[in-house]
């Protein structure tokens, strides 16, 4: 087996599952009620604004209500504690990452390829603000002023996914490429895999059950991210 040196690991709703957020690709194909098309693509947007920033408004709602889980603590131990280099590339717009490496008393390398909810962009100045509150009701920009112009900063179907040249930089000098809670249904992050493969590296999956990209993994361990992570730092850091 080669040394390890670079990690890049990718995370999806799955590591957030057992804090409480539901995942995307539930058995009734809704998320937290609405088709995806409605309420997460551009055109979405256009047709019916108020009904998108309502939906998000209660996803950054529902963040005061839920904390890092063991698995989010355990990546946040092994960022901490890795001298070669790490990147974890989250799909997740929450901020569970971000809070887990802050308790951890770290800047965690961590990069948020769809958006964040915690995050607001304004279409008139670019300019993206660090937000907490609803953004309906067309608040003013804290940077330009203007109003009625801020949407989510999260990455709708249709749109490019952010920090991709890092993302392929990270993936083509690891070691190790690690997916955790996701199904693999959504490219880019869905071709991550193959390209860690291409250049040579060891792949690895944790996940609840079998995803459509379980296949092409050098490994899978199946069972809940709070259990299968955890172990996973555990025994890497020990080796
Ligand atoms: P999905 O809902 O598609 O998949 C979640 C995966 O996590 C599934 O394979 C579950 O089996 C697994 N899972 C559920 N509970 C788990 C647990 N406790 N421990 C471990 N695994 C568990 O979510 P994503 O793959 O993240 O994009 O979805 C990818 C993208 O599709 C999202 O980022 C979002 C969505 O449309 C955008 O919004 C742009």
């Amino acid at each position: 087996m080669q040394a390890i040196n670079n990690i890049v690991i990718l995370t999806g709703a799955g590591i957030s599952a057992e804090s409480g957020i539901a995942t995307f690709r539930g058995p009734d194909g809704l998320w937290e009620g609405q088709r995806v098309e409605d309420v997460a693509t551009p055109e979405a947007f256009m047709r019916d604004p108020a009904l998108v920033q309502t939906f998000y408004d209660q996803r950054r709602a529902a963040l005061t209500a839920v904390e890092p889980n063991a698995a989010h603590h355990a990546l946040a131990l092994l960022d901490k504690k890795w001298s070669g280099d790490f990147l974890l590339v989250t799909q997740n717009v929450d901020d569970l990452h971000d809070r887990a490496a802050a308790d951890m008393g770290i800047d965690g390398r961590l990069l948020h390829m769809h958006g964040q909810l915690r995050s607001a962009w304004c279409l008139n100045c670019d300019k993206r603000s660090e937000w907490t509150d609803d953004l309906s009701g067309a608040p003013a920009c804290p940077q330009c002023g203007q109003s009625g112009f801020m949407r989510p900063d999260i990455v709708w179907f249709g749109e490019m996914p952010y920090a991709m040249r890092a993302i392929e930089t990270a993936l083509a000098k690891c070691d190790l490429f690690v997916s955790i809670g996701t199904s693999g249904a959504v490219y880019p992050a869905a071709g991550f895999v193959q390209t860690a493969r291409r250049y040579g590296a060891q792949t690895l999956e944790l996940n609840l059950d079998v995803s459509n990209g379980s296949n092409q993994f050098d490994e899978t361990r199946q069972g809940p991210a709070t259990v299968l992570v955890p172990a996973w730092v555990e025994s890497l850091l020990a080796a």
